[in-house]
């Protein structure tokens, strides 16, 4: 097949250091687009003649535009797959964006069974659901950022949060209490995309498998 008659494939880039890593993993396979690079506010790039056209997104939003269909592939965590549980399929493990989910409380705090727990998150599904599993009432105070500020303050017991080098935590005297579940980066497609550029999207796919490290 002629790149001519290949369909485009619509990809939702996360912003930030996540999605320069996803790019630069999909240029060394073949799907370069220079412009993103140029340090432009565009916020799509197309590659006519690599057949792929990049959007980029908040991180969050990505499997917005993936399940709704307006980007055909997308990068995002699994933690937000995890938190919105998308209907997309999920192709890929990509083994970048490391992180677990957590929950963490300050230095040496214990759980006290005999009162409703106070936990602060973004994450609210998560935590509900982990909590719900097993079978510990909460108190559920959904934040936006600086998570970490909420036991330093009163305003929650515990935290549900990503841990990633563990700074954060460590410069607010707060250590982790529970690893909840690890968590990395995923290449997911829209359903019918996929149906619609099988040999396209599998072709990207395992252009990047290849670059995947272990
Ligand atoms: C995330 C997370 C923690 C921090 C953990 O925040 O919410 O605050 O990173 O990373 P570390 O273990 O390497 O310190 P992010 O920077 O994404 O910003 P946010 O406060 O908007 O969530």
């Amino acid at each position: 097949m002629s790149n001519n008659e290949r369909k485009m494939i619509k990809v939702a880039l996360p912003k930030g250091r996540l999605g320069d890593q996803v790019y630069e993993m999909l240029e060394k396979t073949g799907y370069e687009c220079p412009e993103i690079k140029e340090g432009s506010r565009k916020l799509i790039f197309i590659n006519e003649e690599k057949g792929v056209s990049y959007f980029q997104v908040k991180p969050t939003d990505v499997v917005k535009y993936v399940e709704r269909g307006a980007a055909d592939v997308g990068i995002a965590g699994k933690d937000i797959m995890l938190e919105y549980d998308p209907d997309i399929y999920e192709l890929l493990d990509l083994n970048i964006g490391k992180c677990r989910m957590c929950v963490a409380g300050p230095k040496g705090w214990h759980d006290d069974v005999e009162r409703t727990l106070k936990v602060a998150s973004k994450f609210t599904n998560i935590a509900r659901d982990f909590y719900a599993r097993k079978g510990r009432d909460i108190d559920m105070i959904k934040l936006h950022g600086s998570i970490e500020l909420a036991p330093i303050v009163g305003l929650s017991d515990v935290i549900v949060d990503i841990v990633e080098t563990g700074n954060t935590l460590r410069d607010n005297d707060l250590e982790v209490v529970e690893t909840i579940v690890p968590i990395s980066a995923r290449l997911i497609a829209n359903k019918a995309a996929f149906q619609f550029k099988t040999k396209e999207i599998e072709d990207m796919r395992d252009a990047l498998a290849k670059e995947v490290q272990d």
